[in-house]
């Protein structure tokens, strides 16, 4: 038995995260066994790193120590999450994955798409999604809703370290992004983040109702 393994990905404030959970109570609904889970930060180990690459304090990570510390975070996620979740015959729901690193590491910090394949080529990184919604949105609109959100939860030190960024390194990402889907048509699928979350998750549900006919019912 082999679940299915969907990613979400896109900008800060995008809104995949809102959109994840609401597809994940929806399958759930349906009756499927759902992990929700996402990166970096899905294990104790990754909870550790997570606290490292997002924080504004202190010194920030050379480029290189962040993609190093993106894979030791995916690496252990796999290993410890993902994979026994998929032979159980799981759908896993991803919130960022290795797409994110090659837009923000490979494209933001420009340390180039292959170097960041290249770590991911052997066991256990080199597993691809099944599917991955990428939910596009402009940065400017983007960077706003993020950072209203971390400023209403008090995250702003803690996890604030992207959306310091300039808006052209956000620019870069969404290019990267955009790049990433084209090349691979058959696994992405294309989100306008525009408009209210309703309608984004209609377009949501769209995007994944080969996979499961029942949301039908629902997006109508
Ligand atoms: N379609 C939408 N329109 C307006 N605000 C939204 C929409 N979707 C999400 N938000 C809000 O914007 C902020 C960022 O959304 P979030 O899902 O956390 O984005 P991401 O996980 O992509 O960073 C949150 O405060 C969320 O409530
Ligand atoms: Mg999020």
């Amino acid at each position: 038995m082999s679940g299915v393994f969907l990613t979400f990905e896109g900008i800060e404030g995008s809104g995949k995260s809102t959109q994840i959970r609401r597809l994940s109570a929806h399958l759930h609904t349906c009756g499927v066994d759902v992990v929700l889970t996402r990166e970096p930060g899905g294990t104790d180990i990754g909870r550790a790193l997570r606290r490292v690459l997002l924080s504004t304090e202190g010194e920030p990570p050379h480029p290189s120590t962040e993609l190093l510390l993106y894979a030791a975070d995916r690496a252990q996620h796999l290993s410890e999450v993902i994979e026994p979740a998929l032979e159980r015959g799981a759908v896993v729901l991803c919130d960022r994955y290795l797409d994110a690193t090659l837009a923000y590491q490979g494209y933001g910090r420009e340390l180039g798409v292959d170097r960041v394949l290249e770590l991911h080529a052997a066991p256990p990184l080199d597993r691809r999604p099944d599917r991955t919604l990428l939910i596009d949105l402009d940065p400017e609109d983007g960077i706003a809703r993020a950072r209203a959100r971390n400023r209403d939860l008090g995250l702003e030190a803690e996890e604030g370290r992207f959306e310091a960024e300039q808006i052209r390194f956000h620019q870069k990402v969404r290019a990267g992004y955009l790049e990433l889907a084209g090349a691979e048509p058959g696994r992405f699928r294309l989100i306008s983040g525009d408009g209210t979350e309703e309608e984004v998750e209609a377009r949501v549900l769209s995007a994944v109702t080969d996979l499961w006919p029942s949301l039908r019912e629902i997006s109508r």
